[in-house]
């Protein structure tokens, strides 16, 4: 009864704000950002609603449609405008195909199988939208309670691909799989969508029990929160007949799979410098990172190629979670030589960066002073 009413006066809040405008299915984010607006500006922030904007995608789609065919668009906007791809809009027409990953995708999911080369995600676009709550109702569309959205399978629809070659280019779910975390199920969302203070739906529509959020913004390597957390490391120096030995050990203590993990572009790169009084600099520096090769062995040097060319792994010298790494540089430097010894952890996102803040980020230095 209560509720009934309560839905009465919904209604007639939401017609006279001038929602009764039909829902179009896909719909933008802007429509559901009208209720649902605390989760619309952290997804505005989330690299998903740039994975068709962001100018290096849009090079790189160029590029691999120079290099392979009109074909090679579908398959990169399958996993960056989903929308676009099932909707026949590959010429990217349409505001909602722009919106890359957007809240109508993800909500029109209702389950993910693991059966095929590759998950697969089952996509119903109507007037319901599934998350995670049980009996909840709305004005504007219907609701549906989902599993798959408490879970890593949602996830993995995108973050694990084999491309047409069988080659493994994205292996984030299988590494987590595999893992402590997987083992656990403690799913990608307990760490990329933390729940925060916010409104599920704007007060002035709505007034919702709940004061928090599940986190839109989804943080990855693009935060410093995230990448400092990933992480520990320690550096010790011992300096013995002229031979100055440095030793940093790294622990992958946070992340829910390798670190780096996904485009095989990723790098994380440690870089040891010694800077003796008196004498000259010195640098040596370790690459964390996957290699991979095209079928004819040729190194792969930019997503373009990774995610339809990549054929073979030459070498992977990620950091797996809860694994330490011991890296070890010896430099001469004459005994009694006082030294200031640096080590700096960059994460390095891609060779086709056009700008400085785009291509790599500094984000955590060690120094001690040797004797
Ligand atoms: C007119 C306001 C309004 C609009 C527009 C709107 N929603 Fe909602 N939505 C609600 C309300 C109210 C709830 C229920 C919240 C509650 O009870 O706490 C809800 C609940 C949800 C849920 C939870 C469902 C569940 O079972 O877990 C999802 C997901 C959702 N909306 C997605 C969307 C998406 C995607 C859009 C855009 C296509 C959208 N909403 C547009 C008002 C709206
Ligand atoms: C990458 C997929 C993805 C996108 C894009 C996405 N969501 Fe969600 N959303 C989720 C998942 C997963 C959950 C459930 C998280 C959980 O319970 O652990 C969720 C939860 C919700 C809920 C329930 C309340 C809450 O915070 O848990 C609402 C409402 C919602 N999303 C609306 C939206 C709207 C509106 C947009 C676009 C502005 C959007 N979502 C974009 C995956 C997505
Ligand atoms: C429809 C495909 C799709 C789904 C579903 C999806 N993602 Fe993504 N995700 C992407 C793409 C594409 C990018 C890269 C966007 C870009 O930078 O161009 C990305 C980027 C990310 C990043 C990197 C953020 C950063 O800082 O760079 C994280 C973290 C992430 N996704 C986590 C998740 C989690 C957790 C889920 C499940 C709740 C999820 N994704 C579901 C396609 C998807
Ligand atoms: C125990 C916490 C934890 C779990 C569980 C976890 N992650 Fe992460 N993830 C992190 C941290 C910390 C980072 C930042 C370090 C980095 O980028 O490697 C990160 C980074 C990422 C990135 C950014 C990589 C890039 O190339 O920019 C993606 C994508 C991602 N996670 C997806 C996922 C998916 C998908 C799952 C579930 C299958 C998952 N994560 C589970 C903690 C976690
Ligand atoms: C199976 C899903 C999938 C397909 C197919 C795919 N991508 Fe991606 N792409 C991702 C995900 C997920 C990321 C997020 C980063 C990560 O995990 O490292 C990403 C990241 C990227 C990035 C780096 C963006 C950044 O902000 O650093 C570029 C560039 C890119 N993809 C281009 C392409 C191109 C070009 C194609 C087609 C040839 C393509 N992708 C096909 C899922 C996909």
């Amino acid at each position: 009864m209560y509720r009934a009413l309560y839905l009465v006066s919904l209604l007639s809040i939401v017609t006279c704000m001038g929602w009764s405008a039909e829902l179009t299915v896909p719909s933008s984010a802007e429509f559901c950002g009208d209720c649902h607006r605390a989760i619309e500006e952290g997804w505005k922030q989330s690299a998903h609603s740039q994975a068709v904007e962001s100018r290096l995608f849009q090079d790189a789609m160029k590029l691999a449609e120079t290099d392979y065919g009109v074909s090679a668009r579908k398959t990169c906007l399958s996993c960056h405008s989903p929308i676009a791809v099932q909707s026949g809009d590959l010429a990217l027409i349409k505001k909602v195909s722009w919106e890359g990953i957007t809240c109508d995708y993800c909500h029109s999911i209702r389950d993910v199988t693991l059966t095929g080369p590759n998950p697969k995600a089952t996509v119903d676009y109507s007037l319901v939208k599934s998350g995670p709550w049980k009996d909840v109702t709305s004005p504007a569309h219907g609701t549906a309670f989902s599993a798959v959205h408490t879970s890593a399978l949602i996830c993995a629809s995108c973050h694990e691909y084999r491309n047409s070659l069988g080659f493994p280019v994205l292996t984030t779910y299988s590494e987590w799989s595999k893992s402590a975390y997987g083992a656990k199920n403690q799913s990608c969302q307990s760490c990329h969508m933390d729940q925060v203070k916010g409104n599920v739906v704007d007060p002035r529509v709505q007034r919702t029990a709940e004061a928090t959020i599940n986190l839109h913004q989804i943080p990855g390597s693009h935060s410093m929160q995230q990448l400092e957390k990933a992480l520990h490391a320690q550096l010790s120096a011992t300096h013995q007949g002229g031979q100055l030995q440095i030793v940093v050990e790294i622990t992958n203590r946070g992340a829910g799979h390798f670190v780096p993990t996904g485009s095989p572009m990723r790098q994380l790169i440690l870089e040891v410098r010694a800077d003796p009084y008196g004498g000259a600099q010195m640098r040596a520096r370790r690459v964390f990172r996957r290699t991979v090769a095209d079928a004819k062995g040729a190194t792969i040097e930019r997503e373009s190629q990774a995610f339809i060319k990549g054929a073979k792994e030459i070498s992977d010298t990620r950091i797996p979670p809860g694994v330490t790494r011991t890296e070890t540089f010896t430099f001469q430097v004459p005994q009694g030589m006082r030294t200031q010894v640096e080590a700096d952890f960059i994460y390095y996102y891609s060779p086709m960066a056009t700008t400085e803040a785009q291509q790599q980020v500094k984000f955590l230095s060690l120094r001690r002073l040797v004797e």
